[in-house]
């Protein structure tokens, strides 16, 4: 089986019309469920854990950690366990999965106080934005889960306390829509946005009116 190439992907995009001139990387990444159950080149999965490394985060202070499982690796099976019903039932097609968790910490640079960090999870997002371009970018798509079993997580990744779990990651190939059971065969299309007028304001916050 073959991955799908951008030019397919944007075809796949093709409801999403951005208002305004964009990347078409921007348009082209969505979260598909319907994944071939395939293997994933390790070295492909380092290209895109490396597109997250650069990500900016305040201070350089880079929180995130990302553990990993490529399909049929002897932790496939526990970190599909780790993954909600309703997210083990697709994403079990997935060629890796990839738990994203940040330092809840800032470490100070002789070692003595730590502070909370403010920013942990803000700067994560940032990384996981730029992981599931990357992927796009190499032809895969990256679906985010928040639908997980966080506690287990942190327990049997050995995930130490000063650490959160933010999102598991299912990487692949897309497949046919057709693979899914129907349920989610209805839900297989990528989503649209609100309009930039509804979310972006000159000046000061503005309320939508009452309709
Ligand atoms: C933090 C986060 C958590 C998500 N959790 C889930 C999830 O548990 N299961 C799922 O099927 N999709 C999940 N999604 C996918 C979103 O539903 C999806 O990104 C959103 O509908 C926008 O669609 P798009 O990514 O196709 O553009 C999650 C996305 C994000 C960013």
């Amino acid at each position: 089986m073959n991955r799908p190439t951008l030019q397919d992907l944007s075809h796949a995009c093709r409801q999403r019309e951005p208002g305004h001139p964009v990347d078409p990387i921007f348009i082209q990444r969505w979260s598909p469920r319907a994944f071939q159950p395939t293997t994933l080149p390790r070295e492909h999965l380092q290209t895109i854990l490396e597109a997250a490394r650069w990500a900016p985060s305040a201070y350089n202070i880079q929180p995130w950690r990302f553990i990993y499982s490529l399909r049929g690796d002897e932790h496939w099976s526990v970190f599909l366990d780790l993954l909600d019903p309703f997210n083990r039932d697709w994403a079990c097609n997935a060629s890796a999965l990839v738990f994203i968790v940040s330092d809840t910490l800032v470490p100070s640079p002789d070692g003595t106080a730590e502070r909370p960090s403010q920013t942990h999870s803000f700067d994560t997002g940032a990384a996981w934005a730029q992981l599931a371009l990357q992927a796009t970018a190499l032809g895969y798509q990256a679906h985010a889960m928040a639908g997980i079993l966080f506690q287990e997580a942190t327990r049997r990744l050995s995930i130490p306390e000063r650490y959160q779990v933010q999102i598991a990651v299912a990487i692949g190939s897309q497949a046919s829509p057709a693979t899914l059971p129907g349920a989610l065969r209805e839900r297989e299309r990528p989503s649209s946005r609100l309009p930039l007028e509804t979310i972006s304001f000159g000046g000061e916050f503005q309320s939508l009116p009452e309709t």
